[in-house]
């Protein structure tokens, strides 16, 4: 079907987990792209929803509440709160942002669950499944850990290998483990429903095949892949005691899977929607839902990540044909990763740019990102974000180009004709030329967008900029002006006119792309709404228009900006390195005895110089209560022998005197080693007499 013929779209994103932040990772791969597609949608008017909501179910919620020592509730309610506010910032238009801990979706999810059960489509079967005998628990699949069959990563979950993307059963984990308890795991038997996929093996492969030419082919090239494994029975339920209670009398604490669940909750924010919609139109009724989700003329767009593809591009889809009443997604736009300076995004190692923080360090620079997202977009393979590519794509392309254009049109309009659009007088051939260029960008900007090719869309925005430049760089009003200013302003108001024209295209075409940029350009413009259809025009601002004041599009980032970030990421690298370290193992076991030999002091620096020829060595002068004499101790690095002085510290005093680098020390400064090797000295906490003993 082409665009036109489908009367509506039902655009979904991806429900995130509400188990931690929003980064550059997730917006790149989906919630940027879905977001370009509706804007541009609407842009064309047509009728579209755009649903997403946060996923709270499933053990990557419960994990996190585990490590933060909070309820689960606690932690969906901070991440859906926090997540929902950085799509408002940063411009993703949702129509609806639900989650699935409502009732709506309670109510939904059951409902399908109960309709497949009732058709017969499970099949019910026992097995035996690993338990925690630790904990008294089965343990779902996240929380079963084990050695990879395929790459060999020790610490690959039950359901998937983060390291190689490899899609797994607990069972194929070698060595498995519990991650709550750290205890190898026993079987024991348990009852669960299956949907049966191999059966249905066929049909998923006739439908996948339809799709050959209109899915992106990492798309289409995963799902076959799958197929061509031979699919096999999965479970659409599990013992847990968080989720959605399985809706059968004999299902005693168990839970629907999230991913029975989760993708359902599309279809529950969209009642969601128009229940509330309904309550204060009447013109619209609580079953408009059912127009996106059940009528053939709808076009059901999924955008999601690469690790998501089979469950919307094979599970889901086949649950919505074994209920009966839904259409079936015509495209699942899925997108590769985006790295972050060359390693994977992680947050357990916490190395990603977290959108909250980016508010903090660049508050009004929501669409250099939305720009550096999608003009680096993973779409066809992986992708690396760097905060140099940030900065340079900031700096040459969007206030170079986009900026630098903008921003001289309006200028000498206010220069020239005291912020009047001049009228056209007759056209010369640059000025034809120009027009008939225009006109052809909008479409072609509109076939990469419908063909989910942002990049290649984006990057014909900026060449429309570029021509813009190129047409006053080559019409030269300034040099006019200087020629003849008497006779020359019926030429510079064609060359101006056409110059506020490619100003106006430009904002109805950066719009998916740019939505504060522009707005602020239909602000300059003074003009309120612009659509799709006008585009390609030369007619959008009137002769007489007043426009107001420039305002500059983009500031330069300056390199200071940039090494704050690289710096962030080096801490982060540090305090990861750190964290890997484990500390020294105990020294053998000694009696009281050997311990009370140390005789242990407190005393203070009276004075302390660096050892000559030595670069680790200090040489302090202590006053011990007992004596004062010369200790040397290995401190240089790390402390200055001036800020030192006056300080009490702990020293070993009945060591044997030792010969060191030409002097001779009486006894040892007790001191701290960290994991980085670092060295600071032991002291006591609050001031005491010198010669205290330490016990
Ligand atoms: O991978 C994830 O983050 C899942 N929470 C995505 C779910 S998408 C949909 F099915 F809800
Ligand atoms: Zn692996």
């Amino acid at each position: 079907m082409s665009i036109t013929q489908f009367k509506r779209y039902t655009v979904t994103s991806a429900l995130p987990y509400a188990n931690g932040p929003i980064h550059i990772g997730h917006m790149a791969g989906v919630y940027i792209p879905a977001d370009i597609y509706v804007r541009y949608l609407r842009s064309m008017e047509r009728d579209v929803m755009f649903i997403g909501g946060s996923d709270e179910h499933g053990v990557p919620v419960t994990i996190r509440a585990e490590q933060e020592g909070v309820t689960v509730q606690a932690v969906i309610d901070r991440y859906h709160e926090m997540i929902k506010k950085s799509f408002e910032d940063f411009g993703i238009s949702l129509d609806v942002y639900s989650r699935t801990s409502r009732e709506v979706h309670h109510e939904t999810a059951s409902g399908f669950f109960k309709t497949l059960y009732e058709k017969g489509i499970f099949d019910e079967i026992v097995t035996d499944q690993y338990y925690d005998q630790e904990k008294n628990t089965f343990l779902a699949d996240r929380y079963i850990q084990g050695t990879c069959p395929n790459c060999g990563n020790p610490d690959a979950y039950g359901d998937q290998c983060e390291r190689c993307g490899t899609s797994l059963s607990p069972d194929e984990l070698i060595n498995p483990r519990s991650r709550l308890s750290n205890t190898a795991l026993i079987k024991k038997p348990t009852k669960h429903w299956y949907l049966p996929l191999d059966k249905y093996q066929s049909e998923l492969e006739s439908w996948i095949k339809s799709h050959e030419n209109d899915w992106k082919p990492n798309v289409f090239g995963q799902c076959m892949s799958w197929i061509n494994q031979g699919l096999h029975a999965r479970s659409m339920t599990r013992d847990l005691n968080w989720g959605i209670p399985v809706p059968l009398p004999d299902a005693e604490g168990k839970v629907l899977y999230v991913w029975f669940d989760a993708p359902i909750g599309y279809i529950s924010a969209t009642k969601e929607y128009f229940a509330e919609k309904a309550e204060q139109d009447s013109n619209c009724s609580p079953d408009d839902w059912k127009k996106y989700w059940q009528s053939k003329d709808s076009k059901l767009v999924h955008f999601i990540g690469k690790d998501n593809i089979v469950f919307h591009c094979v599970i889901f889809p086949l649950i919505l044909k074994l209920h009966g009443d839904y259409i079936l997604p015509d495209n699942v736009p899925a997108n590769e990763f985006m790295n972050l300076e060359n390693n994977k995004i992680s947050t357990s190692r916490n190395w990603a740019v977290w959108l909250h923080e980016y508010m903090l360090d660049f508050p009004d620079k929501q669409d250099v990102l939305r720009y550096v997202l999608t003009a680096n977009a993973p779409d066809t393979k992986d992708s690396d974000f760097t905060w140099k590519d940030f900065q340079t794509r900031n700096n040459s392309e969007l206030a170079g180009n986009l900026g630098n254009f903008v921003r001289r049109p309006i200028a000498l309009t206010h220069k020239h004709f005291a912020g009047q659009v001049p009228p056209r007088a007759d056209l010369q051939t640059v000025d034809l030329e120009l027009v008939e260029e225009l006109k052809t960008f909008p479409d072609k900007i509109a076939e990469a967008i419908e063909q989910f090719k942002f990049r290649e869309a984006l990057a014909l925005v900026m060449e429309l900029s570029r021509l813009g430049n190129q047409y006053i760089q080559k019409t030269e009003p300034w040099t006019l002006f200087k020629q003849d200013p008497e006779n020359s302003l019926p030429r510079i108001g064609t060359i101006l006119n056409l110059g506020n024209q490619i100003i106006a295209n430009l904002a109805i075409v950066c719009e998916p792309f740019l939505p504060n940029t522009s707005l602020k350009i239909k602000q300059m413009l003074n003009v309120e709404k612009l659509l799709w259809a006008d585009a390609g025009g030369i007619d959008l601002v009137k002769p007489g228009q007043r426009i107001n004041q420039e305002e500059i599009l983009f500031d330069k980032i300056e390199d200071s900006a940039v090494e704050a970030q690289l710096q962030k990421l080096e801490n982060t690298k540090k305090a990861n390195e750190m964290a890997s370290k484990t500390a020294e193992p105990m020294k053998s076991e000694i009696v009281f005895d050997d311990f009370v030999k140390i005789d242990i002091r407190v005393a203070t620096i009276k004075a302390a110089e660096k050892v000559k020829k030595s670069n680790k060595l200090l040489k302090l002068t202590l006053d011990t209560g007992l004596d004062v004499r010369t200790v040397l101790s290995g401190i240089a690095k790390y402390y200055n022998p001036e800020e030192i002085i006056g300080l009490q510290v702990c020293l070993v005093a009945n060591l044997a005197p030792r010969p060191m680098m030409g002097e001779v020390s009486h006894g040892m400064v007790l001191l701290a080693e960290d994991k980085d090797g670092t060295l600071k000295f032991v002291r006591p906490e609050t001031l005491v007499s010198n010669g205290s003993t330490v016990q």
